[in-house]
């Protein structure tokens, strides 16, 4: 019989939804090294995670994470609250030997990042953190090529990950920006992303010079709209770097790009090519050669759909798009073949670590208004 493995998840809305839709579809269209079982669900509020356990086929739900954390059958925690809850339950989890998967922001500050490092590496347990943009096949691809050396030396990351949900002032203060649950706001909640994808693709930042802005001051309370509390996180952040390989870094998140709903860019260019990728697009990449004959050179237009695109096989003929949802089943997919192996898998907690500093650097740049080190 197939080996299994028992998830227990935590957060059953946004995150939760599309977490429990990967667990659902991973062995459906992989072959995986272990089967996956979709045990217990947590949430608070007990309707709310009753309706969400029946929807999504979880076998039981708690509301309290505790009692999955303690729960002997459990092998994989996977963490979909609000960040500030995130080292409690990773350091709990990691201590009572469970494989952690761990949405991003990793932590509320590198102090605490460092902590869940440490908890994952003293007990050996698998551990990841749900970069999912990662597993972009057209990404998996510029990854590739970038590695292989197609774009030469690399001169300029540019990226830009832009929304738009909360340019209404009256648009209610959620947890997003209140910095006691967020930590950050925008810079840690998008601009982790696109941070995250410029170590990917191009490597670690060596230095950041950072703006960061709240245009809206206060907002109505979530609970009582004729009372309002004050927005403790930016509304928007950029900054500038550079790095470690000389490469130059240009970074803007925000969520006041009217008309942006979850538009992520980016462009890298070197010496031999360049790329560029939009989200909106993702199952194409622009790739840029420049030693195409001069009659022909232009940015041509790659359908990332091909069989032999990573993930791309697994689910429909060439041309048969994916989106969203399928970033994360395949986050899922890397996951579990790693929990059954025992083997290390990236982006795990020493990554979400790394980018905490660089979220960290930017933060203090912003402050100070200079430039800082990594
Ligand atoms: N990978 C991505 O692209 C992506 C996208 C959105 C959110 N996220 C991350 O996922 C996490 C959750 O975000 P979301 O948008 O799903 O938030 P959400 O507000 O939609 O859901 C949060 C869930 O956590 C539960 N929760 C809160 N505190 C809890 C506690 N103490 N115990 C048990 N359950 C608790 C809530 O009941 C709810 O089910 C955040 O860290 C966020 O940064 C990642």
């Amino acid at each position: 019989m197939a080996r299994t493995l028992n998830v227990g998840m935590v957060g059953y809305k946004f995150m939760g939804r599309v977490h429990s839709n990967a667990w659902l579809k991973a062995d459906k269209f992989f072959d995986l090294k272990a089967r996956p079982v979709m045990k217990v669900i947590c949430g608070r509020d007990k309707t709310g995670v009753t309706n969400a356990c029946a929807r999504w086929g979880w076998n039981q739900f708690v509301t309290d994470w505790r009692d999955v954390v303690n729960d002997v059958t459990i092998d994989i925690i996977d963490i979909n609250t609000p960040n500030d809850t995130h080292a409690e339950i990773a350091i709990a989890a990691a201590k009572a030997g469970k494989a952690i998967l761990c949405e991003k922001p990793l932590a509320m500050n590198v102090k605490e990042a460092k902590l869940m490092c440490d908890a994952v590496e003293k007990a050996g347990v698998v551990n990841m953190i749900c970069h999912n943009y990662r597993r972009i096949p057209a990404l998996v691809l510029a990854k590739k090529m970038i590695d292989a050396g197609d774009l030469g030396t690399i001169y300029h990351y540019r990226a830009r990950y832009a929304q738009d949900w909360i340019v209404d002032p009256n648009f209610p203060l959620v947890w997003r920006l209140q910095s006691k649950i967020s930590g950050s706001g925008t810079h840690g909640d998008i601009g982790a992303h696109i941070i995250d994808l410029g170590r990917y693709l191009v490597g670690e930042f060596s230095e950041v010079a950072g703006q960061m802005q709240t245009f809206i001051k206060e907002r109505p309370l979530p609970g009582d709209s004729s009372k309002k509390g004050k927005v403790t996180v930016d509304d928007a952040s950029m900054f500038i770097g550079r790095f470690a390989n000389g490469a130059l870094a240009n970074l803007e998140a925000t969520r006041f790009a009217l008309g942006r709903k979850n538009g992520i860019q980016l462009e890298i260019n070197g010496s031999k090519g360049s790329l560029a990728f939009d989200f909106e697009d993702m199952n194409r990449l622009q790739y840029y050669n420049d030693a195409d004959p001069a009659d022909r050179k232009g940015f041509r237009d790659i359908l990332v759909t091909e069989s032999q695109h990573a993930y791309a096989g697994n689910w429909w003929p060439p041309g048969h798009i994916i989106g969203y949802e399928h970033t994360f089943v395949h986050t899922v997919v890397d996951f579990i073949n790693a929990v059954a192996d025992k083997k290390p898998v990236q982006p795990d907690f020493q990554e979400g670590l790394a980018n905490q500093r660089v979220l960290e650097a930017v933060e203090k740049s912003a402050q100070t208004k200079k430039w800082v080190n990594l």
